[in-house]
């Protein structure tokens, strides 16, 4: 196979070599092209067809509908590991021995009371505001607090911000919610585990004792996995972006945050379910939904369907709708949300609209309705993807830094104005 690229521009030949990926992916590495050509340089609104990095984190394959994270199969990790495990995994590029976890564990333990002055942070908000918002807010106030966190060139500094915003992000979490709620904001318990000190600090009542619910637990753990990193999607490109400055981490993930929040991206969790609900309150009526996406003249998509890599099944929306029904079962809830879901799907699978455009349902179309039958409000549905997504932010963040990544700073084309000279407002 070649390896070099030749691009012919007005008669002039110029070659670009062409690099290739563990997994045989192919790019043309063009970074000569301006230089080399007088100044042309490319268009790709969406960077459909750009890579951002070199990475090593995650690989997908979206013809083939393969995920893997540090060459671990998806399927295998939601499967066989826990959260915690697949957050170090991601983030130091191996699974943790027990000890390895358990340090961890304890360095995140230690880091994670957030100081009590960002409560007045919290309070300035109204409870009409979104969590997405006040997540993104409070994790940029983080800063302040945490002044050493802002030294991105000690590896000591940068281990230490990790383990923080690992030990505080899920009591920002907690708090979000809980104060839109109404409920106190405190802590959690340290002798837990990581995941389940999470639903601890969601759902503690003030007046009872917390009891554990494994199906809970496990369906969180499992749908925490799934979420943990996803290579350069919108937000995790953002974080990077971000961090390209030599920004601090936490003002990289709260930029992170703001973008996930957007329903073309971690917002669709919540658009989907209230899609569904729309749905169910016009008496099921899927056909209407379904010509409204196909309607070029309506703006409506079909919410949780569509993936900028996937043009096959997202093998994470296989694995959350077969944990679905496993949940809801165990839980005992009956939803029908989840049957007009399943029918809505059904015949976008059979309409020749998605099939032409290899539109399958993704992350987000079945993980809202787990997160419901858990007693999650819908309006907290992209904070949990961002708990999720968390550590994939971490680990593509650091590993950005540690390769001395040059600042990100796209170049244009230029469609505007050409030169006119000024003229003064009374012969305008
Ligand atoms: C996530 O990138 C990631 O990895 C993201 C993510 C992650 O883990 O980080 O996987 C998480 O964001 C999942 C996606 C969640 N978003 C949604 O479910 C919102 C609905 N889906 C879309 O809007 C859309 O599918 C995108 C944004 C996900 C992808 O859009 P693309 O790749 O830019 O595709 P496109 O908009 O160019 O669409 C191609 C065609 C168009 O029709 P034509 O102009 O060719 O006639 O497909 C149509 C679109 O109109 N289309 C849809 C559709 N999605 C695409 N039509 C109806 N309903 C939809 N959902």
């Amino acid at each position: 196979m070649s390896d070099k690229a030749i691009l012919e521009i007005n008669g002039s030949k110029h070659e670009f070599p062409l690099v290739r990926g563990t997994e045989n992916e192919t790019a043309i590495n063009i970074k000569t092209l301006r230089s080399d050509t007088g100044g042309i340089t490319t268009i790709d609104p969406g960077y459909k067809n750009t890579g951002a990095c070199e990475s090593s984190i995650t690989f997908l394959d979206g013809e083939k509908g393969i995920l893997r994270y540090r060459g671990y199969s998806i399927e295998e990790l939601a499967e066989k590991a826990d959260f915690l495990e697949v957050v170090y995994l991601l983030i130091f590029g191996n699974l943790p021995t027990q000890e390895q976890l358990d340090k961890f564990h304890t360095d995140i333990k230690a880091k994670s009371i957030v100081d009590d002055d960002v409560k007045k942070i919290l309070d300035a908000f109204p409870k009409t505001a979104h969590p997405m918002g006040v997540l993104s807010s409070l994790t940029s106030a983080l800063t302040a607090f945490n002044p050493t966190s802002v030294n991105v060139d000690s590896e000591e500094d940068m281990y230490n911000t990790v383990v923080k915003i690992l030990g505080k992000f899920p009591v920002l979490v907690a708090w979000t919610m809980r104060k839109k709620q109404g409920l106190p904001l405190d802590y959690g318990d340290n002798s837990l585990g990581y995941v389940e000190n999470v639903l601890k600090m969601m759902f503690r009542k003030p007046n009872e004792e917390y009891v554990q619910n494994e199906i809970l637990v496990n369906a969180l753990d499992k749908l925490l996995i799934l979420h943990a990193d996803h290579e350069q999607n919108c937000s995790t490109s953002t974080v990077r972006i971000v961090g390209s400055s030599h920004a601090g981490l936490f003002a990289s993930l709260s930029a992170g945050i703001s973008a996930l929040w957007g329903p073309l991206h971690g917002g669709a969790n919540q658009a989907v379910l209230e899609m569904l609900e729309a749905i169910k309150a016009d008496d099921g009526d899927t056909k209407k939904y379904m010509a409204k996406a196909k309607d070029k003249n309506d703006s409506f998509r079909l919410m949780g369907f569509g993936h900028r890599v996937y043009k096959n099944f997202d093998p994470r929306a296989r694995i959350i709708k077969k944990a679905a029904d496993e949940v809801l079962g165990d839980l005992g809830v009956e939803d029908p949300i989840l049957d007009i879901a399943k029918g809505l799907e059904k015949e976008a699978l059979e309409d020749q609209y998605f099939v032409d455009r290899k539109l399958y349902p993704n992350v987000d179309f079945y993980s809202g309705i787990i997160y419901r039958a858990m007693g999650i409000p819908t309006e907290m549905f992209t904070v949990m993807f961002a708990l999720g997504r968390l550590p994939g932010w971490i680990a593509q963040w650091r590993e950005m830094r540690l390769r001395k990544e040059p600042i990100g700073r796209p170049r244009q084309m230029y469609i505007g104005e050409t030169l006119r000279e000024f003229k003064s407002i009374n012969k305008r």
